[in-house]
Parts: structure tokens; C-alpha cells; sequence
């Protein structure tokens, strides 16, 4: 069976193959893709939706329709994301707010472990419960849409600012995360957001900058992109995502929410995804173009923050009056929005938004740019529920244990504890100091940027040590100033002491500056002077354990095999709990399993590839070539043959495992078809009128707020509304791209989904090809925790010489054994075809391999067809 298919396509594959990695950027295009495909009524997962969307919206107005897909303008109404309402039907404008770890900009919340510091969990059922437990929040605070998970970026450059909000340096981890995640969200009836959709791999000029003109153009060939960076967005479709924000870079130099090959053609057509895509916020950048590329919403709906304008609202309303843009286009976006609000369970009437994001005032303005309504903005509902147990345990079982020696782990009643380190303590300025979290002060918990909360509090480690100790009495004294060398080298010198040192290096968002680092890192060392102070420390202390929370991997090589650094751990981005879930691995409450999500490189060179911090290309848009391919992190330390510190999967704990017995069995999986046939043509619902009278601002229902965006034409003459526009008089086929407006059946993409498929491509891509076992035995005396890994090896001369697509994480009992199970389906063991636009099983020798990291695979097989 595989030799067919590959043999039938072997003239095209070839060629692709023969092609060295450096030079695939070459092949870097993003082709036209049009029309943007329409819903399909029975795509698995959401034919009830589209029943009830269906009902719903072919009872709107033109006007109506608008509406929904137009948010009102930035802090026009109470979330950082809001469409306009529609109160004739009983809809209230749906609130989109962030983040990924918590509810924004509201009081009375929890604040999560980072997305990143749960995906080294390798734990399935902890991410499904930590976005269950953020969706039940935001649900309660009256949010109708979660801006989040994040798996853009992936992490290609460990300096990345926003790496930590989404999983991990890999995308089958990171989908795991994502898809969890989602599920967990939406089993709430709060719509999840897959973002930020794609290759928005740094912060430097991802809208631009002041001597550029354009965005930054992350420029990635087909082929890496299915492979690297679609990946995860598929497990998320898959997963029934309700929808998904694109991006403020370029893709081969077309921006992320107008790339029609993007969201037309690999989203909406090959992934068959029948939610909504919103733009991020002020991330697009034309009006009609952006709605036949594929832009389903525009947030928060203004051109640029403020400034009263739309690209839609009324100009979207006039687009579609005078059939620039074809009906059927707009009451896709409708339906697309409803679908994915009655997919989860929603009705029409909606809890009220209970709080506001721009101030903590209980009254205040409902418009707060407009200074507008004053009334009761802020009810102080606390949705925290006892999500602090979760939080605890998450972090817990987040962090991991890199190094341990002289069994200096786990504490056992120790006679003398220094804590040293200003990420041990408090911040002066209380835990939520710093708008967005833009400073670096006090214990780092979480990032910087939109992907935050308020912390309701935060328990600092040396809190939490401090009530662990004074029960043991234990003798504890530190110092949190991390320059106050004579005090800590008083204190570390004594006898009998066992050293903890707490060191952070933290990153975030671009529009906020924190020590120079615009989002981005500028290095990878430690912040404050860390690694100087660890190295200070243990100069001095033969027990000294170093705790480190940072956003991603840091550059540890002075010191970390110092004989003096008995143990060292990575706490990630823990959240409120931090001190609690740091005392619980330290002192063996909860042995580790967890396993770095990235990988630890001796230097910054070592990884390849660097964010691109000035302008490369004149004044015109940065150029960043991916010409690594999918060699990024331990991909490409394997392929370049690069030793790291600490690889990617690798993690230890207080008890001892050991792999043996590998068994694979193959299953009779069918033939890889094509999927072939065409959709519908393009339905539309209910009609409008023409006469551009109906559409004037009802001033006689309500008055006009400034800067507020609404639907409603400024004026009811035609040819004064019109003549500003450059496109005056000429039809859309003379403007917009070949095919832009049509409305016929359209074939269906070969590696996407039937039509009575569930969304995610090809249904066959699913099949289970290899069911792959392994014996797992605790041979130390403890119960433990253990996630074994499972790794192939695709053959081929430009794979990675292994790639992550399986782990299980399997509690043991001392002298037990368990069985490790995972399934490798068609998708796990295929390659993305540019020419044939599929995947295929190449007819290279493959090989799996399971063990406790990428660089350990203790147990091998080849695998059979
Ligand atoms: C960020 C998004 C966020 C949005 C709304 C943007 O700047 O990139 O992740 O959801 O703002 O706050």
C-alpha cells in the first residue's frame, strides 16, 4: 500500500528531498487561495450548531450581521475584546478576554502556572483541568470568549518573549497542550482561541516598529510549515476549537490576517476548521481584502486604538450593499461566530459581564475611552472556587528536577537553611506592582504582557519555607538582595548549611520594556547578576541547590556541574502557588517527573537561529528566513550533532526507573485516499435591503458615543460615502483576486476532511498504523512518577533524527512494573508533500524508540508496513 502511493508520487517528492534545508526558505510563498471557503453543515462535532446558527442568523439584518463581526473599539465596553450587540434578538455584545493562564485585568481571580511550565508536566489530565478551571472563571466573570491557548510561538528562538504562554519547543507536546487545553476551556461554554495563528516567532517587529514599514515576514517553506508550526493548530481544530486569532507578522510577506493561503486555503479548506478567526488586535490591515483572505472578526475593531475608524463596521455594511463583498461572505462570518457560540452550549441570553477591564471601580464608565454610562461597572464576584489546590498541584508537578547529587534531595529536616535571592522573596511593589506584570521584581510567577492576570496573592518561597521550617524547627535566615554579597557570604559560610539559591530570567510581550528587553530576551543568562550569585554561593557552600524560574531554557554552563551545586530545579512560571508548590518537590511531598519542555544549550549560538533585533532589510519589512526547517531545538542539537546541557524530555526524580521489553504490532490500517468531491455552493441567509436609508444611525433609539464603531452608514448618500474610496466605481473583479467572490461548489483539499468528517484534515490521517509497548519498572524504594517518551525516526535525509509522538506519565509503585502503551497513527509517520499538497509515508527505514528523554531512548524497534 505504501509503496503505491509513494511511488506515484516519487517524480515530485524527489525533487523536494534532493533540496538542502538552508535553501528551502527559497520555497517560501504563501500562493493565492480563494474563495474563502463557506461552513459546512456536516462537518462531525458541529452539525447542531450550525442548525441553531443557521436559525438564528437568517433572522439578522445586514446591520445585525455586521455587528457580530466588528468589535465595538478598544475599551469601548468592558472587555479587551467586544462585538457589538444585538439587542432586537436578545444577544449582548460576546466578550472576548484574555489570557491564557487566567482572566485579565479582573480582580478576584486565580493565576495559573504558565502554559509552558504545565506542558513539562507531560501530564494529559492536568492541562485538560487547568483550562477546565480557567474556563469556569472567565464563564463566571461573564466571558464568552478565552483568548487563548497559545501556540504561536512555538519557540523556535529561546529568547522568544511570549514562549511561555503557549507548551513547548515541539509540536506534538505543544498539541497535546493545545488540544487539552481547548477541551478543557469549552467544556465551560466558554469559546477557546487557538493563537496567535502563525509563525509569530518573536516580538521584535511583529507589527512593525518606527524605521520600518511593514510587520516582520517570517518566511517558511510548506513543508516546514505543516510539519513544525501547523502542527499544533490541528490538534486544536481537531480538539473542535471555536476559533482561532491571526497574527500581526507577515507569513511570506502577507500578513497573518490576509494570507489567503493561510486561512483559506491550509485553515479553512485543508483543516476544514469551522469556527471564527479574529484578527489580533490592531493586526488588520485592509478591509474587503482581509474578509475574502479568510478574517472572520475584527478585534477590538478600530484601525488603530481610538482613532473612531473601521476597516469593517460600516464599511463592511457598504461593501456588502453595494456587492464588493458577497453576502454569502458575511453570513459565513456570522454563521462561523454563532456556531461556535452554540457549539458550546450556549443560549441566547447570556449572564451579564460583571466586570471591567480598565478600572477596579465599582461604578465608572460602561464606554471607558468615551467616558460614557456611568453605572455599576464592577460587581467583585470571586470565581476562584478552590482552583488554589489545582494551581499547587500543577506547579508541583510541573517542575523539574535537572540535577541531584549527594542526595541533597529531598530535604529532610534540615539543620540550617539560607535562602538567598531576590526571586525567593516579595516584590516591594506587591505582587501585582506592575501594569501587566512589566516588571521583573520580587519572585517571578509569571510573564509579562497580555497573557496575565492579577495575582490574588502570591506566596512567595520563602514564605512557604518559612511554615515549613518553623514546624521542624529548622534554623532559616536569608537574604534577598542579590548584590548583598557580605551579608550572604556571612550567612553561607557557617556550618551545616545547606544553601537555596533562587534565580529568575524573564521575558514577555513587545509593547512593554522591562531592563531593556523589548519582549524578547536580550541573552539567555540569569537575571540580577543570578549566575554570578550562584557561582558566589556555591564558591563557597557544598550544598547548594539552585531553584530557577524563568520563561524558557538559560545558559547554565559555569556552573551547574560545580560539585558544590548539589541539586537543581526548574520551576517554570508556577503562578500564586509558587512557594507552596516549590516546598512540596523540595521536600519530597511530591517526588518530580516533569521533563523540560525545551532544551538547555551550553550557549546561546547553539540553537541556530536568533531573533532578529534590528531592521535586516532597509527600510521595508524585517525578513526572517527559516531556513532550518524543522530543526529547531533538540531537533537540531541531534541533527548538528550538538551536545546540550539539559535535552529536551529530560527530567529526574527520587526514585529510579528502567525500560525494557519493546513490542510493536502493526494494524491493518487501510489505504491513504485522497479525499476528492466538492462542498456546497456557498449558502446565504435571509436578504437586505439596498436602500441605503435603512442603514442610517438610529439616532431617535439611542445616542452616539465617540470612538464607538458601529455598523451604521454616516451618511445615506451613496456617492459621497463612496468616493473616498479608491476602488470607486470599479467592481470587486477588478480589485480583489481571481476567484475572490465565487460562489460555486469548490473541490475539497486532498488532505482535508470529507464532508462528513470531522474538522482536522483527512480522516485517514488518524488511522492507527503502530501500537507501540514497553515495560516500566520503579527500581528505587519510593513511589514515583515516570513519562516515557516515544520517538521516531523518520529516515528520511532531512528528518530530524528523532521527533517526539508519544509519552504517558505513569505513577509506579517501589519494585512495580507498568505497561507503557502508545498508538503512532498515519500523520504520526507521514511527511508533508508539497507537490501532491498531502501526506505521505516515505519509503525510508523507520525506526521507534521509547525512554525517559530525547537523548536516553533506551529501547528501539524498527517498525514494519
Ligand atoms: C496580543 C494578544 C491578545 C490581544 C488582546 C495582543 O496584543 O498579541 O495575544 O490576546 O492583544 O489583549
Amino acid at each position: 500500500m505504501r509503496i503505491a502511493l509513494v511511488s506515484a508520487l516519487a517524480a515530485c517528492s524527489s525533487a523536494a528531498s534532493a533540496q538542502p534545508i538552508e535553501e528551502r526558505a527559497e520555497s517560501a510563498h504563501s500562493e493565492p487561495f480563494y474563495p474563502s471557503p463557506w461552513m459546512n453543515s456536516k462537518a462531525i462535532g458541529w452539525e447542531d450548531a450550525y442548525v441553531k446558527a443557521k436559525d438564528f442568523v437568517s433572522q439578522l439584518t445586514l446591520l445585525e450581521k455586521v455587528n457580530l463581526t466588528t468589535g465595538v473599539g478598544w475599551q469601548s465596553e468592558q472587555c479587551v475584546g467586544q462585538v457589538g450587540s444585538i439587542p432586537r434578538m436578545g444577544l449582548r455584545g460576546l466578550c472576548l478576554q484574555d489570557s491564557p493562564l487566567g482572566v485579565r485585568f479582573a480582580d478576584y481571580v486565580s493565576a495559573f502556572p504558565s502554559g509552558q511550565t504545565v506542558a513539562a508536566s507531560f501530564d494529559r489530565s492536568l492541562m485538560y483541568q487547568r483550562g477546565k478551571a480557567m474556563g469556569q472563571e472567565h464563564k463566571d466573570k461573564g466571558v464568552n470568549v478565552l483568548l487563548g491557548p497559545s501556540a504561536g510561538p512555538l519557540g523556535r528562538h529561546p529568547e522568544g518573549g511570549r514562549n511561555w504562554e503557549g507548551f513547548a519547543a515541539d509540536p506534538w507536546l505543544s498539541g497535546v497542550g493545545l488540544a487539552e487545553t481547548v477541551k478543557g476551556i469549552q467544556s465551560t461554554g466558554v469559546i477557546a482561541c487557538a493563537k496567535h495563528y502563525i509563525v509569530n516567532e518573536q516580538e521584535h517587529f511583529r507589527q512593525g516598529g518606527p524605521n520600518v514599514s511593514d510587520a516582520i515576514s517570517s518566511n517558511v517553506d510548506d513543508k516546514t510549515m505543516h510539519e513544525l508550526y501547523l502542527w499544533p493548530f490541528v490538534d486544536a481544530v481537531r480538539a473542535g476549537v471555536g476559533s482561532f486569532m491571526c497574527s500581526y507578522n507577515q507569513i511570506n510577506n502577507s500578513y497573518g490576517c490576509q494570507n489567503s493561503k493561510l486561512l483559506n486555503g491550509i485553515l479553512k479548506s485543508e483543516l476544514g476548521f469551522q469556527g471564527f478567526v479574529m484578527s489580533d488586535w490592531a493586526a488588520q490591515h485592509s478591509g474587503v481584502s482581509s474578509a475574502v483572505a479568510g478574517l472572520d472578526m475584527t478585534m477590538p475593531g478600530d484601525v488603530a486604538f481610538n482613532d473612531g475608524k473601521s476597516y469593517w463596521g460600516a464599511n463592511m455594511t457598504l461593501a456588502v450593499i453595494n456587492g464588493t463583498l458577497p453576502e454569502y461572505r458575511l453570513d459565513d462570518m456570522a454563521m462561523r461566530i454563532m456556531a461556535a457560540f452554540f457549539k458550546m452550549g450556549n443560549e441566547i441570553e447570556q449572564p451579564p459581564i460583571n466586570f471591567d477591564s480598565w478600572t477596579k471601580d465599582t461604578q465608572g464608565p460602561m464606554h471607558y475611552y468615551a467616558k460614557q454610562g456611568n453605572q455599576q461597572i464592577n460587581w467583585h464576584v470571586n470565581v476562584q472556587r478552590d482552583h488554589r489546590n489545582l494551581i499547587r498541584d500543577v506547579a508541583a508537578k510541573s517542575t523539574v528536577l535537572l540535577k541531584n547529587t549527594k542526595n541533597a534531595l529531598p530535604l529532610k529536616s534540615p539543620k540550617f537553611l539560607a535562602v538567598i535571592g531576590e526571586d525567593a522573596g516579595p516584590s516591594p511593589k506587591g505582587p501585582n506592582g506592575c501594569a501587566d506584570r512589566g516588571c521583573n521584581s520580587g519572585t517571578l510567577a509569571m510573564g509579562w504582557g497580555s497573557g496575565t492576570a492579577d495575582f490574588p496573592y502570591l506566596i512567595t518561597p520563602l514564605e512557604a519555607l518559612n511554615a515549613k521550617t518553623a514546624d521542624e524547627g529548622t534554623r532559616l535566615e536569608s537574604v534577598l538582595d542579590n548584590y548583598a554579597w557580605a551579608s550572604t557570604k556571612a550567612l553561607v559560610s557557617q556550618a551545616d548549611v545547606t544553601a537555596l539559591v533562587f534565580v529568575n530570567a524573564d521575558s514577555g510581550e513587545g509593547y512593554i520594556t522591562v531592563d531593556g528587553n523589548e519582549g524578547d530576551r536580550t541573552n539567555l543568562t540569569l537575571w540580577g547578576s543570578g549566575d554570578q550569585l550562584i557561582k558566589n554561593v556555591s564558591s563557597i557552600c557544598n550544598n547548594t541547590i539552585v531553584v530557577i524560574h524563568s520563561t524558557g531554557p538559560t545558559v547554565v554552563t559555569e556552573w551547574y556541574d560545580s560539585p558544590n551545586v548539589t541539586a537543581i530545579l526548574w520551576a517554570g512560571l508556577p503562578g500564586q502557588e509558587s512557594g507552596r508548590s516549590i516546598v512540596d518537590v523540595l521536600y519530597g511531598k511530591v517526588n518530580p517527573a516533569a521533563r523540560t519542555p525545551f532544551t538547555w544549550g551550553a550557549k546561546r549560538e547553539d540553537y541556530g537561529v536568533d531573533i532578529i533585533y534590528k531592521p535586516n532589510n532597509g527600510a521595508g519589512a524585517p525578513q526572517q528566513d527559516f531556513t532550518e526547517g524543522v530543526m529547531i531545538d533538540y531537533r537540531y542539537f541531534d541533527y548538528k550533532n550538538i551536545t546540550p546541557i539539559f535535552e529536551f524530555g529530560f527530567g529526574l526524580s527520587y526514585t529510579t526507573f528502567e525500560y525494557s521489553d519493546i513490542k510493536v504490532e502493526k494494524s491493518g490500517a487501510g489505504k491513504y485516499k485522497p479525499t476528492e468531491g466538492k462542498t456546497t455552493e456557498a449558502p446565504k441567509f435571509g436578504n437586505f435591503s439596498t436602500d441605503l436609508n435603512d442603514y442610517a444611525f438610529p439616532s431617535e433609539k439611542f445616542s452616539y458615543v465617540p470612538y464607538y464603531i458601529y455598523p451604521y452608514l454616516n451618511n445615506t448618500s451613496s456617492a459621497a460615502e463612496a468616493s473616498q474610496d479608491p476602488h470607486y466605481g470599479k467592481t470587486a473583479a477588478e480589485f480583489l483576486p481571481p476567484n475572490a467572490v465565487a460562489s460555486e461548489a469548490q473541490p475539497l483539499a486532498a488532505a482535508g476532511p470529507a464532508a462528513s468528517d470531522e474538522p482536522g484534515g483527512n480522516r485517514q490521517l488518524w488511522d492507527v498504523m503502530q501500537t507501540v509497548t514497553a515495560t516500566i519498572k520503579n527500581t528505587g524504594s519510593i513511589v514515583g512518577e515516570e513519562v516515557p517518551q516515544l520517538y521516531v525516526s523518520l529516515g528520511g535525509p532531512q528528518d530530524p533524527p528523532v521527533q517526539l509522538r508519544g509519552f504517558e506519565r505513569i505513577r509506579i509503585e517501589p519494585g512495580q512494573s507498568a505497561e507503557f502503551r502508545a498508538t503512532l497513527t498515519r500523520r504520526d509517520l507521514s511527511n508533508w508533500d508539497v507537490a501532491s499538497q498531502n501526506w505521505v509515508i516515505s519509503e525510508h527505514a523507520k525506526t521507534v524508540h521509547v525512554g525517559p528523554s530525547s537523548r536516553k531512548l533506551v529501547l528501539s524497534a524498527p517498525l514494519e508496513f
